[in-house]
């Protein structure tokens, strides 16, 4: 898979070599439209040709390359876009707290190669975290949790030799631990990794002995709430670094490796949970030990004594166990003991020091049965409470969604709970806790600049599963609330642990509520579309952006140029009237909207065969019986009144049997319509995909592609003024009842005059996987823009593929396929199996040398159209035909006719799908 995405990185790097850093940029490009289009909610400054301007909010560039993206907390929803490896040189990708964002992680994201963090906390991803992940060799920080990943975790995360913090907590990940071995890495080799955070997931098998050991560095071991079993492993006691250890909730079973002890930096242990067996071990030596929970397991025995002596030691939890014998605290137990549970043991007495005032509970053991003392069960606990109060001032009450901050001023803000995953402060109603912990939060705001007035903390809570959870709100200074670009960076203070807590209180995540009030409402920007990107790569994600935003540009255009223009189009020019705006016509009508309405029988549903962005396309019939198809532009296409005569002129001039002819239009009652002959078998397309039941074999391809090659050549060079088509495509080409082919839609063509033979266009157009790149990068048309794009539908010709197809790019797979020792070039692969394999394709590899010579990259180094005929022609003989035969008989063999049994193919069925494609849509970015 990830070799797949690296390929196809490197086919696009090798589709657009005529500038190099012009590329590069424009990857980013390409990168940022698609995520953009992709998801919802991006910021409104995302307009404009360059990302790295400046003007885009919450993007990073360095040499105007795009290193970091942080869209936190935005609101964002929709899916992330494989497209994403376009931006090669991204460092930070961070799209936390987002959770409308669902769908996989694509394994493009491994090519990513440069990504120090990735985040993606608290969103709505699904699927298996994609194996490509181990390729970010340079990943510092990786945070996927609370999401819904499932599957494994995958072994290739033990190649991330950088990586600092793991964090896979509260998704759904199931299988082993996974360890290296021969021929796979594993997370043993993370020996830089300091947080192991894979909590609440359904991860199952043993702890590996293999995964710990002396080299490592892990500080945070969260094993919680999984289905591990087996024993914890003795190489546990090898790390020296931990200071967190929580593997409760799960099965682990046997005893508590007595080497345990030389954790020394060990503040948190939490085994509880499991089924764990035998004494509670000998832990003298572990001096940092502050918080002991070893609840419900099985363990048996006497309470050591020396256990008490730990110096740290605050709370010992050891309720529901077999723990039976004398409970004897010594004389030199831990001055900061706080709390021992005892409760539903096998205790049947006890040696309590004078001085111990601290809370014991020994409810549920036998020697209540006697003794009252320390057996009586005590108040529920309320758990600990704290509110930051107001500063010194009087809150005040504040309009619906405003809050008053600690500071008594009225503003909205960014809140969420704050979850530490593994606290050892015992005494959790200590206000001093919380107040270091508002200056520590206060400070790293400060340190970042953030403009953020002050924070408040209430509703501390320790869950069931020993979660210590706060609400923090954390207010803007000034104007009332944070805009976009303040709640994303404040948001990041968290998920890349740039703030750190006090001691104690152990790892965190912050999940910040979706931030409820519209405080984004930066002035909305008119789109300017400066320029839209038309490279042929990308992914058909792309493509339909382009549409989409040349969609949308060109119907701003139209719009304003309607309110420019009176409602009356006639006012422009009077077909009727002599005012010398007649449009220039040669054998063209005029129709009036009353005379399409009765041949079109009044525009009805069973006339329409075709519709698209413009309109429809209706069916019908002239009373001399010719049948026409009718383009009928629906009130959001209607063009200019210029514009419209300016097409019409020149359709009218073209004449010539591979062109779709003009019968004539109408311009009447505020419609605009064109007349065309009636093409009755479909597009090109159509029967390449298999849909209008056309079987296309070798010879016929040969055929359509001569016509259309024709159709082209006369338009470059005979049409007078020569005329680029700038849209040539397989929906473009109709096929006639001879499988003829047709050349059609002239709605973006543009006539040249002499003076005019290297055209500067303003505005890029054509279609997405048939547009020339140099077109593109230079915005020069010239009639080797055509040449291009037909040599993409010669390729699809061969191949039946569409030109980008699972975010492949035809001319790279034809390019990668082709082997020129071989027969057929090796293209077996690739070939339509439609075009008959089983005879020989004579003259296939003459075909895809002048394909490939039609998509060279510099136009000068394409053939000419009137080249491409000629090579075609040859290309027809060698095949065994004539390449003139259609023209001087109808009864020639390729002629389509029902029931001839001496037919070559007279075996099929011919569907007559009667229907006239035009394109629906197009890039007109402007
Ligand atoms: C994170 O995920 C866990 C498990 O799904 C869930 O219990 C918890 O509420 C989530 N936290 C937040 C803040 O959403
Ligand atoms: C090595 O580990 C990988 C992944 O953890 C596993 O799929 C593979 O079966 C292991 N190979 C051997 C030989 O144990
Ligand atoms: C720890 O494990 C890693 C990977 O398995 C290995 O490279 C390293 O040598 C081991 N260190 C020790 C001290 O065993
Ligand atoms: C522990 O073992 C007992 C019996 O040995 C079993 O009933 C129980 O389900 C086990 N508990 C866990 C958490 O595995
Ligand atoms: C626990 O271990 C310490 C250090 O090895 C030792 O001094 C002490 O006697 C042991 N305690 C018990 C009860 O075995
Ligand atoms: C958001 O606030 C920052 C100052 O914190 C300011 O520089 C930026 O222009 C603001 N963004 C918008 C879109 O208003
Ligand atoms: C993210 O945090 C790391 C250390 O935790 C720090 O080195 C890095 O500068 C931070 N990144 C940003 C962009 O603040």
């Amino acid at each position: 898979m990830g070799q797949s995405t690296q390929l196809l990185q490197l086919l696009f790097m090798q589709y657009l070599v005529i500038a190099v850093t012009a590329n590069n940029a424009m990857d980013d490009n390409l990168g940022l439209l698609s995520l953009k289009h992709e998801l919802q909610n991006t910021p409104t400054s995302w307009v404009g040709a360059d990302p790295c301007d400046g003007s885009w909010e919450l993007i990073n560039c360095i040499n105007s390359r795009v290193t970091s993206i942080k869209l936190l907390s935005m609101r964002l929803s929709g899916k992330l876009t494989s497209d994403i490896f376009l931006l090669s040189e991204l460092q930070y990708l961070d799209l936390s707290y987002n959770i409308g964002i669902t769908g996989q992680l694509p394994s493009s994201i491994g090519s990513l190669t440069k990504l120090e963090n990735l985040n993606l906390i608290g969103c709505s991803f699904s699927g298996l975290i994609p194996d490509t992940i181990g390729n970010l060799k340079l990943l510092r920080i990786l945070s996927l949790n609370n999401n819904s990943f499932n599957g494994p975790i995958p072994a290739s995360i033990g190649s991330l030799s950088q990586l600092f913090w793991l964090d896979l907590a509260n998704n759904q990940l199931e299988g082993h631990l996974p360890v290296s071995n021969a021929t796979a890495p594993g997370l043993d080799l993370l020996l830089h990794a300091r947080h192991f955070h894979l909590e609440n997931n359904k991860l199952s098998g043993n702890i590996p002995p293999k995964l710990f050991n002396s080299s490592m560095s892990l500080i945070h071991l969260i094993l919680r709430s999984n289905k591990l079993t087996g024993r914890i492993p003795r190489t546990l006691g090898l790390v020296q670094t931990l200071e967190v250890i929580r593997v409760d909730g799960n099965s682990i079973i046997g005893p508590v490796p007595s080497n345990l002890r030389n954790l020394v930096n060990v503040e948190g242990l939490y085994l509880s949970n499991n089924n764990l067996s035998g004494p509670i071990p000998n832990l003298t030596g572990m001096n940092s030990l502050n918080y002991l929970e070893m609840e419900n397991t099985q363990l048996q025995g006497q309470v050591p004594v020396s256990l008490f002596s730990l110096p740290n030691l605050q709370s010992v939890l050891l309720k529901n166990n077999q723990l039976n014998g004398l409970l004897d605290i010594g004389t030199t137990y831990s001055a900061q003991l706080q709390l021992i549970d005892l409760q539903n043991n096998l205790i049947s007495g006890y040696t309590i020091a004078g001085g111990y005032n601290k809370e014991l509970i020994l409810v549920d053991n036998p020697i209540c049965e006697k003794l009252s003392s320390y057996c009586t069960v005590s108040q529920p606990n309320n758990g600990p409470s704290y509110s930051t109060p107001p500063n010194k001032c009087q809150p005040i009450s504040c309009s619906s969604g405003q809050v008053s901050s600690p500071n008594c001023l009225c503003a909205y803000p960014y809140s969420g709970p704050l979850v530490f995953r593994a606290t050892s402060i015992s005494d959790l109603g200590h206000s001093d806790y919380y107040t270091d912990l508002e200056a520590y939060l206060m400070r790293s705001f400060q340190s970042q600049k953030l403009p953020v007035n002050s924070v408040s903390l209430s509703n501390p809570i320790k869950d069931f599963s020993e979660d210590f959870i706060i609400r923090l709100q954390i207010f803007p200074s000034g104007q009332g609330c944070f805009n976009r670009t303040e709640v994303s960076q404040v948001g990041f203070v968290f998920s890349n642990q740039s703030f750190k807590p006090p001691q104690g209180f152990g790892p965190y995540y912050f999940i910040p509520d979706h931030v409820p009030y519209d405080c984004y409402a930066e002035t909305k920007k008119s789109l300017s579309i400066g320029v839209i990107i038309g490279a042929a790569v990308g992914g058909t994600v792309l493509l339909l952006l382009l549409l989409l935003a040349g969609v949308y540009a060109f119907r701003q255009k139209r719009r304003a140029e309607r309110a420019s223009e009176q409602l009356n189009p006639f006012s422009q020019w009077d077909p009727n009237g002599g005012s010398g705006g007649i449009p220039q016509l040669k054998g063209a009508r005029c129709f009036s909207f009353e005379e399409l309405k009765k041949y079109t029988n009044k525009f009805s549903e069973e006339n329409s065969i075709g519709s698209g962005g413009y309109g429809k396309v209706y069916r019908g019939t002239l009373p001399t019986g010719q049948p026409i198809a009718i383009k009928r532009a629906q009130t959001e296409s209607l063009q200019g009144g210029h514009e419209f005569k300016t097409e019409i002129e020149l359709l009218s001039r073209v004449h010539h049997k591979n062109l779709v002819s003009l019968v004539g239009f109408c311009f009447d009652q505020g419609e605009q319509m064109l007349v065309y002959e009636y093409v009755p078998n479909g597009t090109l397309k159509d029967s390449l995909s298999g849909k209008s039941g056309i079987k296309l074999d070798w010879m016929r391809r040969l055929k359509v592609a001569l016509g259309a090659a024709r159709g082209l050549a006369y338009l470059h060079e005979l049409a007078n003024p020569p005329i680029i088509h700038r849209d040539i495509k397989s929906t473009n080409i109709l096929l006639d009842e001879r499988i003829n082919a047709k050349v059609a839609d002239f709605g973006l063509s543009i006539p040249m005059g002499d003076d005019e033979k290297d055209h500067i266009t303003t505005q890029v157009k054509g279609t997405m996987g048939y547009l020339d790149p140099e077109y593109y990068m230079t915005q020069q048309l010239t009639e080797k823009s055509d040449v291009y794009s037909y040599g993409v539908v010669m390729l699809e010709l061969v191949t039946a593929r569409m030109p980008i197809e699972r975010g492949k790019y035809i001319v790279r797979v034809v390019q990668m396929a082709m082997d020129k020792t071989k027969v057929s070039y090796n293209l077996h692969e690739i070939l339509d199996p439609a075009i008959g394999l089983q005879t020989s394709l004579k003259g296939l590899e003459k075909f895809v040398d002048l394909a490939m010579r039609c998509v060279e990259e510099s136009g000068a180094n394409r053939p000419a159209m009137g080249d491409v005929v000629k090579e075609i022609e040859n290309i027809m003989q060698i095949a065994g035909l004539n390449p003139n035969v259609e023209s001087t008989s109808t009864s020639d063999s390729y002629e389509v006719s029902k029931g001839n049994s001496g037919h070559p193919y007279c075996n099929e069925t011919f569907e007559f799908e009667y229907s006239v494609a035009f394109p629906t849509s197009k890039i007109e970015p402007h």
